[in-house]
């Protein structure tokens, strides 16, 4: 984009902004391909094909935010993945504490990756990666991870399987403070699990989850479980107790049964 200020981002953080894209995921995955530095932000006010988890698309009109960070943590792929919730808990800090400073939101995470605001999904998080695991390696280790961010400030979408919500533009919220936000919490976040590991952001994410203790329905792919939630492991998975037996799900969707 020519002529325009671009949001401010912080020092270790290279911001690439763009009109539209097709995903700002697949031009940072491109441009990771070709050797993007560590801390890329890929910025772009629309997407023509936005894309969410599980295939689904991601509806992305100018109005709302669409970022991708291209990391190159020192990490084998199970640890790096730990980052998106990173990302989410710094989406929670950026609506709570910068982007609508007086207004009490109601933010709360929930798993994997989404943030809510009143209950309803504002924003969603797609990560995906390049991986290398040379002949005698077991744990492949990443040559490139691509954290996707997308919150919706002005509109969301009306039918969606999770009520969605947007933030309103009438809390003050814009599109460059809130990249402005993001980008200094996920740096803080970044830092700490860098120096401590996955223990604080886990501590920090369970302390602003919704809905632990309660009942919950996890639709894996075939299967459908009901259970209770009863928190998150050390690798990021759900804990869910379902007929007295503890199961640690990696991939599901999740569902409280007041909202499904
Ligand atoms: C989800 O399904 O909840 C994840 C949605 C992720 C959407 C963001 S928008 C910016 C980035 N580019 C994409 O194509 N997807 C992610």
């Amino acid at each position: 984009m020519e002529n325009v200020k671009l949001p401010k981002v912080p020092p270790a953080y290279q911001l690439v902004a763009f009109e539209s894209l097709d995903s700002t995921n697949e031009q940072a995955r491109r441009m990771a391909a070709e050797g993007a530095p560590d801390g890329t932000i890929v910025w772009a006010k629309s997407q023509t094909a936005g894309r969410g988890r599980r295939g689904r698309s991601w509806i992305s009109q100018p109005g709302n935010l669409f970022c991708s960070f291209i990391l190159r943590p020192d990490a084998s792929v199970s640890d790096a993945a730990q980052l998106s919730f990173a990302a989410a808990l710094s989406v929670v800090e950026a609506l709570r504490y910068t982007v609508t400073p007086g207004i009490v939101l109601d933010v709360a995470c929930k798993w994997p990756n989404d943030v809510l605001v009143g209950g309803k999904k504002v924003a969603g998080i797609l990560l995906e990666c390049q991986a290398q695991a040379p002949h005698g390696v077991t744990v492949p280790q990443l040559d490139w991870l691509v954290l996707g961010i997308g919150v919706n400030i002005s509109h969301h979408p009306e039918e969606t399987e999770y009520p969605a919500a947007s933030i309103g533009v009438s809390t003050g919220t814009t599109v460059e403070g809130m990249l402005e936000a993001l980008a200094m919490s996920f740096d803080h976040w970044l830092g700490v699990w860098k120096t401590q590991g996955f223990t604080p952001l886990r501590n920090a994410w369970l302390a602003n989850a919704k809905g632990i203790g309660d009942p919950v329905i996890a639709r894996l792919g075939q299967e459908t479980l009901n259970g209770i939630f009863v928190g998150m492991n050390e690798e990021g998975a759900l804990v869910l107790e379902t007929e007295g037996n503890q199961r640690h799900i990696t991939a599901a969707d999740i569902f409280f049964p007041e909202t499904s």
